[in-house]
């Protein structure tokens, strides 16, 4: 942290943090409604304890916000009776919650050894061309983060690319080019495993354990 409300975070030029830009990592609270509470407390009722329900009520936070502030990780804290180092030192481990305002879909890349001689790098260079150096945070339009990203675990399908945390895998970069597109035009494409990806918030929601199957249980 810089300053109170204030990230430091590197701008990635293929592999290499080249410079410090600076974010927001706080807003003003409460950041979790009334409903969102309620929401919470049957999340932790499916734990044997309450603090074993602090990655999912992250990603409650993550799909109320869009992002995970400083007063989202103090107000599960204040939820689970935990301190606020505890809340952080999780919240702060875990890429997939994102500590800085993102765009809708977040893309990305695998720049790891095995996707980066497939072209991983190249698709990385690419998707900046097509979605502006801003995008390194948000996209002008809001709608785009491009992120480079440590090995994903499927290095047999390199080069890898993951939207919203769904993996599209050996990426070409005319396939590159078709996803943003059909993303852009509000019909993202399927992933090559995991179905369809949904915006951030829809995911996080998934991931805090709070889509209704078939059968009504979340
Ligand atoms: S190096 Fe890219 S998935 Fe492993």
């Amino acid at each position: 942290m810089t300053e109170a409300g204030r990230l430091e975070v590197p701008v990635w030029q293929t592999g290499q943090p080249a410079q410090l830009r600076i974010v927001p990592a706080d807003v003003e609270g409460p950041v979790l409604s009334e409903e969102a509470r309620a929401l919470a407390e049957r999340v932790i009722a499916r734990y044997p304890t309450r603090r074993s329900a602090l990655v999912p009520l992250l990603y409650l936070v993550q799909s109320e916000v869009g992002w995970v502030p400083r007063q989202g990780m103090r107000e599960v804290a204040s939820i689970l009776g935990l301190t606020t180092a505890e809340v952080e030192a999780v919240g702060t481990f875990y890429t997939m919650l994102k500590l800085h305002p993102c765009g809708r879909f977040v893309i990305s890349i695998c720049t790891n050894p095995s996707c980066a001689l497939l072209g991983g790098r190249r698709l990385y260079e690419r998707a900046k061309e097509l979605l502006g150096e801003q995008a390194e945070h948000i996209s002008d339009d809001g709608m785009f983060t491009l992120e480079e990203e440590e090995c994903l675990a499927a290095c047999d399908q390199a080069p890898v690319v993951a939207v919203n945390y769904l993996f599209f895998d050996r990426v070409t970069e005319e396939a590159l080019d078709r996803m943003i597109e059909s993303i852009r035009a509000g019909n993202a494409p399927e992933a090559s495993r995991g179905g369809v990806p949904g915006e951030l918030k829809e995911i996080s929601r998934t991931l805090a354990g709070l889509r209704e199957g078939a059968d009504g249980r979340g």
